[in-house]
């Protein structure tokens, strides 16, 4: 397989390209993806759909539960970890930065509207009197503004690895080992 970027600049363009075709691909390899949070004592991580992707805002963004462990430990500590892994292109994608919940209502609305009867089902669950076309009141999107990209890529003769940092209103990448 062929370098995938020449530079650590257009590494990081691949990652946002990727990681947009991801949010809107439900079969792209990139879909599912990895959040990692920090609970008071451990790491916890556990697989997310990436539902929305900004590259223009750094943000990446997927759906929960107010009731899922990860919305507490958000709280606490917002600082977080998407990871997701291209194995046909073997292609490692990391995202650090912070995350914080959405609370736009209308954003909300809109993404409630996009969601199908059975995943507003899963949200709806015990909730008392919420019907499926209202924003059931455990929907929560959590969305993570990106400081810090990793980029790795298992190329046919070695492994390239970009990091890049948002500094100075711009991506500062360089090409790092291991
Ligand atoms: C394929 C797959 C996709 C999932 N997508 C989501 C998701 O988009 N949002 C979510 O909150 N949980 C999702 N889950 C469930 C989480 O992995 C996790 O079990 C749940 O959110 C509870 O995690 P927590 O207690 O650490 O918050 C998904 C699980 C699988 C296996």
């Amino acid at each position: 397989m062929p370098a995938l970027w020449a530079t650590p600049a257009a590494a990081v363009e691949l990652a946002w390209q990727h990681w947009a075709a991801a949010a809107t691909q439900p079969g792209h390899p990139c879909r599912l993806a990895a959040l990692a949070t920090s609970a008071a004592d451990r790491p916890a991580v556990r697989t997310v759909v990436l539902r929305q992707c900004d590259p223009v805002e750094r943000e990446l963004t997927c759906y929960s539960d107010a009731r899922s462990d990860k919305i507490a430990q958000l709280t606490g500590n917002p600082l977080a970890e998407l990871m997701a892994y291209d194995a046909p292109l073997q292609l490692q994608l990391r995202a650090f930065g912070s995350a914080s919940l959405i609370t736009d209502e209308q954003t909300r609305s809109r993404a409630w509207a996009a969601l199908s009867e059975r995943q507003r089902a899963d949200y709806s669950r015990a909730t008392q009197g919420a019907a499926s076309d209202q924003v059931a009141e455990h929907f929560r999107m959590i969305s993570l503004r990106v400081e810090r990209l990793d980029i790795l890529h298992l190329g046919p003769f070695r492994q390239v690895r970009v990091r890049a940092i948002w500094q100075n209103q711009g991506w500062q990448a360089e090409e790092i080992l291991p």
